[in-house]
């Protein structure tokens, strides 16, 4: 039995390499990366701060509404929003490991975690709020994204996203121009990396 799971491990770990290095598959380096802790900083002190506002506009206007997180890591947002303050929450990453690591730690009656890509992925219902935290730059189109998704957004829900300053700028820059901002706050860290955090209201 030991020997199974270990030629098991040595056969993922051959898979996993090829993946990763010779058909360049980002799922399989993301993958990886989670494997070996190397997203644990997405949990840090000094990256709270954008979970909270972005917490912060779910609970001050969707007080037990529902949630859609696309690229959700592992689900860190859902412990800033709190078990008690939603009604159904859906977390989706390209990563197996983020998601199998999300499910694990924050996976419940009403909080789900699915792997899958955000470009292509398709909500199985309406959400009250669809929150892109520290992943838009993922997207290939982040505009051509949320069009789409407007279609699983209730009538007065919202979009909330958050971006690294100047790195999200050329996306906010699009954005501008198609969506109005509900609010928007900067969050600067002690290690001063600052943070756009804004809503943005349904444009159709
Ligand atoms: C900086 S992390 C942010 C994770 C989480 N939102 C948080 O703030 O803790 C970016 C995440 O986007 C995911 N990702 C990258 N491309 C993606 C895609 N096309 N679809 C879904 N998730 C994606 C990565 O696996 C990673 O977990």
């Amino acid at each position: 039995m030991a020997e199974q799971v270990l030629s098991e491990s040595a056969w993922e770990k051959f898979s996993s390499f090829v993946q990763r290095k010779i058909f360049r598959s980002y799922r399989a380096r993301l993958n990886y990366q989670y494997k070996r802790g190397g997203w644990d900083w997405l949990a840090a002190l000094d990256e709270m701060a954008h979970h909270a506002i972005l917490g912060g506009y779910f609970r001050f206007n969707k007080k037990g509404g529902t949630l859609l997180d696309l690229g959700c890591g592992e689900g860190v947002l859902q412990d800033n929003i709190g078990h008690e303050n939603y009604s159904y929450y859906i977390g989706v990453d390209l990563s197996d490991d983020a998601i199998r690591i999300a499910n694990e730690r924050r996976g419940n009656e009403k909080t789900f975690f699915y792997q899958g890509n955000m470009d292509k992925y398709v909500p199985p219902r309406k959400f009250d709020v669809i929150a892109i935290n520290e992943a838009l730059y993922f997207s290939e189109d982040p505009l051509k994204l949320l069009s789409r998704l407007e279609a699983y957004l209730e009538t007065d829900g919202f979009f909330m996203i958050s971006m690294v300053d100047k790195r999200g700028d050329h996306i906010w820059d699009v954005l501008n121009k198609h969506y109005a901002f509900l609010d928007e706050n900067y969050v600067t860290n002690i290690k001063k990396i600052t943070w756009v955090c804004r809503m943005l209201k349904r444009a159709a």
